[in-house]
């Protein structure tokens, strides 16, 4: 794994924009694999600055999305997506897909994302952030390594972490539809970005902890390109980050 610890924020953004620019630049139409959460919005700003240079026929897949929530509810993940991902970086809606947390039958439409997915020729570059217990999309720990596309109910953690986009944390929805892990480990290349203390621990598990389903992110280790993109509090508890990898 490739580990880049960088303080400033605009240096870390432009470091993971690079991770990205570098893989679609070239292809015809690429796919990339867009989280929601606050750890990539720094780099999808700096996308944004580099709008021109991203490719005509750039796709995108979302890792995941709450049961029952309206695609139009600006705390939905499709909404997240539209407003920092599609509308931003110029893309053609018809190329964003995010799964349907609405539709009547849920377990149809996870296998139809998956499809759409195998089908877009698969993601080039998956952007990851990492949970406080150390789940990737909403793939709480126990989730098996071969999962794909899913209902998921979500860890008390996550509703609490979450609670922050709602009025009320009981609104904060139960369930959502979630990228499986074997689904994100599909992805060409995955940039994981993580800042804060409060994620310290979850980053040592997944990258330096056994490779167990306890800590979803650790089945990172089984890929063969991922890059994470730290801030030195977030990578506060690695015990084996070379000095080469602190970069600011
Ligand atoms: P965050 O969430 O980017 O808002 O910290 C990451 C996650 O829970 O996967």
């Amino acid at each position: 794994m490739d580990i880049a610890v960088i303080a400033d924020p605009a240096a870390r953004a432009a470091h993971a924009a690079d991770l990205v620019e570098e893989l679609l630049t070239g292809r015809a139409e690429p796919v990339l694999g867009v989280a929601t959460g606050a750890s990539p919005l720094e780099l999808y700003a700096e996308l944004e600055r580099r709008r021109e240079r991203m490719p005509r026929g750039l796709g995108a897949f979302a890792l995941d999305e709450y049961v029952g929530i309206d695609p139009r509810d600006p705390r939905s993940y499709a909404g997240v997506v539209r407003d920092h991902v599609t509308v931003p970086l110029g893309l053609d809606p018809r190329r964003v897909h995010v799964p349907d947390g609405r539709a009547a039958d849920l377990a149809a439409a996870c296998r139809a994302y998956e499809e759409a997915i195998a089908a877009s020729g698969g993601v080039d570059v998956q952007i990851v952030g990492i949970g406080t217990n150390g789940h990737i999309g909403f793939n709480e720990p126990g989730s098996s390594f071969d999962s794909r596309t899913r209902v998921v109910e979500l860890a008390a953690s996550t509703r609490e972490a979450n609670a922050r986009y709602f009025d009320e944390p009981s609104e904060v929805p139960t369930h959502a539809v979630t990228q499986g892990i074997a689904t994100i480990l599909s992805a060409r290349r995955i940039v994981l970005l993580a800042a804060g203390a409060a994620k310290a621990e979850a980053v040592a598990a997944a990258l330096e902890g056994p490779v167990d389903p306890a800590c979803p992110a650790s089945a990172l280790q089984r890929h063969p390109e991922v890059h994470l993109v730290l801030d030195p509090d977030a990578a506060s508890q690695l015990r084996g980050v070379a000095a080469s990898s602190v970069r600011g």
